[in-house]
């Protein structure tokens, strides 16, 4: 039996990859460390929260006393590293704490990994690290670092400080960088959810800009399949792209699901765009691909599919998450823009 501790395993990706393991590699236990911001949701684990092999720690990324303790209390073979602020909206409004959290709290665990024999330390880090490019090429894992947002700058200074420790110390560890997810389980402060949510209560849809901006998709089981890769197979001191090669305008996304959803096109609201935009992203995904055989399960057209139905047939978890302070988010970020 191996254990591994999940950080940020009740957010989004987290909770889908705590899930996969649990359910596909009954050899491996999770600790899984989440602080539960408004982010993260213990309903994200239900089913799974009594597992025998799952322990849920309610605790903070930045509290390296406590990662010391996890490490050896539990003799933690390995670290999958999701916990993060997430959203680029939320970062231009307070970029402090996604310092706090994405760049401290990943030194917190950086130093008590080094101090301890571990032996993988996977930092699951993102496309927006490489910035925005044109209407041609990819993002290779050569690609130049130029992150244009908070969000993206506080993910790429700790990509740094995890290469620097590996550099220094020998941590042995991976960097994954994936594309835009989607899936269950998503907060619906992100593009996908936010729209899905919106067209079902016929409420407008508010597209940044001309919509035109494009994103690379990838359904978030895939993104699961691809880090349970890098952390089993990958080569330590390696960096891996992720990405589905499903390039889609806001637009064409929008599009699809207002079909799916039988919505009119008249909900689409074009609002003020977002500062700093960055225009398009797109992944070229070779080296996973060729060296470690990781390919995407289902294509953008069937993962929209499940996702639609998921949120169909999980109202209830959408209408929770959508009480309280969303409301007050969405007032603050939408009305009047
Ligand atoms: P999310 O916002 O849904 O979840 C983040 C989780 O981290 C939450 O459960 C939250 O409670 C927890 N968390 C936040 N601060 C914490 C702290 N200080 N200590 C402990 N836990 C804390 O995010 P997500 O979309 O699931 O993204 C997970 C990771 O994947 C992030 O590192 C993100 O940068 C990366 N990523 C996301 C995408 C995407 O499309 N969502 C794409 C590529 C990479
Ligand atoms: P988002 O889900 O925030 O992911 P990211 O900015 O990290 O790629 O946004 C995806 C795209 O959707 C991005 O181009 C911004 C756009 N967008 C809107 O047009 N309207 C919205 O309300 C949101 C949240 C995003």
């Amino acid at each position: 039996m191996r254990t591994i501790l999940v950080t940020g395993g009740a957010g989004f990706i987290g909770s889908n990859f705590v899930q996969m393991v649990l359910q596909e590699h009954g050899d491996y236990r999770v600790v899984n460390l989440d602080k539960l911001t408004y982010a993260g949701n213990l309903e994200n684990l239900e089913g799974f929260l009594d597992h025998p092999n799952h322990i849920f720690v309610k605790g903070d990324i930045c509290n390296g006393e406590l990662i010391g303790k996890l490490l050896k209390e539990h003799a933690i073979d390995a670290i999958v590293h999701f916990a993060a602020e997430s959203h680029v909206d939320r970062s231009l409004e307070g970029p402090a704490v996604f310092i706090d959290t994405n760049v401290t709290g990943t030194l917190k665990l950086l130093e008590a990994a080094r101090d301890y024999p571990l032996q993988k330390f996977v930092q699951v880090s993102t496309d927006e690290v490489y910035g925005s490019l044109g209407t041609e090429g990819k993002f290779t894992e050569s690609s130049p670092i130029r992150p244009n947002s908070p969000y993206s700058a506080s993910k790429a200074a700790a990509d740094h400080l995890v290469r620097a420790f590996g550099h220094t110390w020998g941590l042995p560890y991976n960097i994954t960088r994936c594309s835009n997810n989607y899936g269950p389980y998503q907060f619906p402060e992100k593009m996908l959810p936010l729209m899905i949510n919106n067209a079902l209560h016929d409420k407008e849809l508010p597209v940044y800009g001309d919509g035109l901006y494009v994103r690379d998709w990838l359904y978030v089981y895939d993104h699961c399949t691809a880090v349970w890769k890098v952390l089993t197979e990958g080569r330590a001191g390696e960096i891996y792209n992720i990405g589905g090669c499903n390039e889609k305008t806001n637009l064409e996304v929008i599009g699809i699901i207002l079909e799916r959803l039988q919505k009119p096109k008249s909900l689409i609201r074009h609002v003020k765009d977002r500062p700093g935009h960055d225009r398009r992203y797109a992944i070229d995904a070779t080296k996973i691909m060729t060296e470690l055989g990781w390919k995407p399960s289902v294509t953008f057209s069937q993962g929209l599919a499940k996702t639609i139905e998921w949120y169909l047939t999980h109202a209830k978890w959408l209408e929770r998450v959508v009480s309280g302070d969303y409301e007050k988010y969405y007032q603050e970020m939408y009305s009047g823009r």
